[in-house]
């Protein structure tokens, strides 16, 4: 049979396909199921305009179907539930009826590893992170400030875009998309990992860790075993990674020094299960990738957006830098963990920033049972997916007066939504704070529990940049619009700021 014969028999069967679809769609509505986003191309549904910009899907869908729809991506059927009530139903439904494993497993595990997370039951996920909850005290967030300030300057020191070993630079252009992530593993592995860790990352580790980040994207989330060299560099960076913190575990074992206030000799001293299970070293070594990943691009990309802000925004840099002045003395002695605590404007700025710019922009479970919506006469089926989207209401004028502008100092007046959201701190009882229109750190079971360490890393970061440098956006550009297209919600290229030095020579570097 002829080429021609094929090219034609798929054409025409493409065609069916599509027309098929399409009549299904128009003709059968299931009144028991939510309204289905119209789409032409079976399978891959409506991948493409929601992932090129999530919020104005929901917001084109909310408007046509209400808070609740069901859009079909890459052969998954996702219900998405908008606003505070649909937050509630997402984050706060029963662990027996939806798993954020069987939604997200496949993407993490082979980063984190084996037996954590998503790779064991969800009973074992809670007590890990109680475990690591245990670790991030304040006790240990007073010793953590000085080590980020350390790091902080160190990385000035000797990355080029800073001041590149010339401890006299008065100015300079930086790629913040390059930086930050650089700073911000830095500085929390060196805080929440230990010295030895840290060293790691002048040699091997940042490589490795490059391999792993690349394994972590949209693609694995579909594919993720596609058979592509990031996929290859993934599996044998976790490997490697992994020995790694073994090494350093089994050293730490064997001088039996587990003095630094860190997560992993947490883990290393009181990693035991309810019912009596040690977690395993090998275990503890793959928590230690979770922990770093879980921080990572969530926090670079809050740095970024809140450094792309300041730069558009002379007054409130100004003015943040008079609160450095307020709280440290004109001197600006070395910050301290009390210190940030008495700078409300300084941390309104990280507040805001994850308003506007809150890196998950797609909370998702997989639906175990046939789930009702309450207040409508909707199920969703088993087998399929539920979404919350908890930055929609952070950007809704029902909750936030002019949502799209960036103004820190509307958190003075707004302190009842904070209060709301924080009271969720135990993660195996029904939350509370899931109603609240302010959830960058989720809700429920699945919350973060890095929120305050978050606070701690980007307070101190943004601090010190404030102490040292005036910068702005290069040419007066404005700040730049969100790119969707990684796992976190990033500022569209090019993320520049130029930057003078307040006070060249007078700091010793
Ligand atoms: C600005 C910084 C951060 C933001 C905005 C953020 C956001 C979130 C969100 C929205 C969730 C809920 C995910 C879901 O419900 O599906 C989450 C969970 C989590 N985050 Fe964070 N996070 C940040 C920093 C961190 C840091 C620094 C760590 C580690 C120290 C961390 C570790 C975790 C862990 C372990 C979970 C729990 C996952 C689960 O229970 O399923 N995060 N984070």
């Amino acid at each position: 049979m002829s080429f021609s014969f094929w090219a034609v028999a798929t054409l025409v069967f493409g065609v069916v396909a599509v027309v098929v679809n399409a009549l299904k769609q128009v003709l059968f509505k299931d009144p028991n199921r939510p309204p289905v986003v119209f789409h032409w191309i079976p399978v891959f549904g409506s991948a493409a305009s929601y992932g090129m910009d999530p919020y104005k899907f929901f917001e084109d869908n909310r408007k046509k179907f209400g808070d609740v729809f069901t859009f079909v991506m890459l052969g998954r059927h996702i219900t998405v539930a908008l606003g505070p009530r649909g937050n509630d139903f997402v984050l706060n439904a029963k662990h027996s009826d939806v798993s954020a494993e069987e939604a997200y497993a496949h993407l993490t595990t082979p980063v984190f590893g084996k037996g954590v997370i998503y790779d064991c039951p969800n009973a074992r996920l809670m007590e890990q992170k109680k475990f690591a909850k245990s670790a991030l005290t304040t006790g240990a967030f007073r010793s953590y400030v000085p080590l980020i300030v350390n790091e902080v300057r160190q990385y000035w020191l000797k990355s080029p875009q800073f001041f590149g070993g010339d401890s006299n630079r008065a100015s300079n252009k930086t790629h913040l998309m390059t930086a930050m992530p650089e700073m911000t593993i830095f500085t929390a592995s060196r805080t929440l990992q230990g010295r030895e860790v840290r060293a790691k990352f002048d040699e091997s580790f940042a490589d490795l860790y490059h391999d792993l980040d690349r394994g972590f994207t949209p693609i694995h989330f579909v594919f993720p075993n596609i058979p592509i060299p990031a996929t290859f560099n993934r599996d044998k960076a976790q490997r490697k990674i992994s020995d790694t913190y073994m090494e350093v575990i089994r050293e730490r074992r064997r001088t039996g020094d587990l003095s630094e206030q860190d997560v992993l000799n947490t883990f290393l001293r009181d990693a035991v299960y309810k019912d009596g299970v040690r977690m395993s070293d090998r275990e503890i070594a793959n928590m230690m990738i979770g922990i770093l990943m879980g921080g990572q691009h969530t926090s670079a990309a809050t740095s970024t957006w809140a450094l792309m802000h300041l730069g558009a925004d002379k007054a409130l840099r100004d003015a943040l830098y008079q609160e450095q002045v307020e709280v440290c003395g004109p001197e600006l002695r070395e910050l301290t963990y009390d210190d940030l605590q008495n700078m409300p404007l300084l941390n309104n700025t990280i507040r805001e920033t994850l308003r506007m710019h809150p890196p998950l922009h797609s909370l998702m479970r997989f639906v175990r049972h046939d789930l009702t919506i309450e207040g409508t006469r909707y199920v969703v089926p088993r087998g399929h997916y539920v979404l919350a989207a908890p930055g929609v209401p952070m950007i809704d004028s029902q909750y936030f007066k002019e949502p799209l502008k960036f103004q820190p100092e509307r958190w003075l007046e707004q302190k009842n939504i904070i209060d709301l959201a924080a009271q969720d701190q135990d993660y195996t009882v029904v939350s509370k704070g899931a109603k609240s229109p302010y959830l960058p750190f989720g809700a429920g079971r699945h919350r973060c529990i890095g929120e305050q360490f978050a606070y701690v890393q980007l307070g101190t970061i943004l601090a010190m940049f404030v102490r040292e440098f005036e910068w702005s956006l290069p040419n007066g550009r404005a700040v730049p619009t969100p790119d969707y297209s990684s796992m976190v919600t990033l500022p569209a290229e090019p993320s520049d700021i130029v930057w003078t030095r307040r006070r060249v020579g007078e700091k010793k570097y």
